[in-house]
């Protein structure tokens, strides 16, 4: 099952609102979007204080469902987790934000609705599927998304460990996405 495709803002999971402005920020295969892949664009004297991109390894709570109910792209959880929280208003998938091809961090692109990829310029759309002339030959994955008891409060939790692949057609399987 498809996301509906509609336009996308940027919206901030701890306050809802909507952002106008541009923010930027595998399977075990290896492949490609292995955690040994570029990690990052940085050369010369910058390179030894950049930090190398990483998708989180541990499940973690990205709060209630009712914060997602807002179609956009959520990048709370891009830099220090590596997973980009995509909503549709009616259903949500949390993308690995590393990129198929070597790994690099991907950014947001609001103009064209595109996430970009700044080491070779390939480009998803908000479902994450790979665009045509891209590096990447497959989409980015989606990490396993549930709903959690966190004491009195039901709470998305988003596992990275658990990552479902278009390619291999994992994406039919539920726990890749949460319906509202
Ligand atoms: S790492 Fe090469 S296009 Fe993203």
């Amino acid at each position: 099952m498809s996301m509906t495709r509609r336009r996308f803002t940027i919206v901030a999971a701890a306050s809802g609102v909507s952002l106008t402005v541009l923010g930027c920020g595998g399977d075990d295969g290896g492949d490609e979007n292995s955690q040994s892949g570029a990690g990052g664009t940085g050369t010369g004297p910058d390179k030894a204080v950049k930090k190398k991109p990483k998708l989180a390894t541990e499940p973690f709570l990205i709060g209630t469902p009712e914060r997602y109910r807002g179609a956009g792209v959520y990048p709370d959880y891009r830099d220090d987790k590596g997973v980009w929280i995509v909503s549709d208003g009616q259903s949500l998938v949390a993308l690995n934000a590393l990129c198929t091809h070597l790994a690099c961090m991907t950014e947001l692109d609001m103009p064209s609705q595109q996430f970009s990829c700044p080491c070779h310029e390939s480009r998803f759309d908000f479902q994450g599927v790979n665009q045509a002339g891209s590096k990447a030959k497959r989409p980015l994955e989606r990490c396993a998304v549930r709903l959690m008891a966190n004491g009195s409060m039901q709470q998305i939790e988003v596992d990275p460990t658990r990552r479902f692949r278009k390619d291999k057609d994992q994406w039919s399987d539920p726990a890749s996405m949460f319906r509202f």
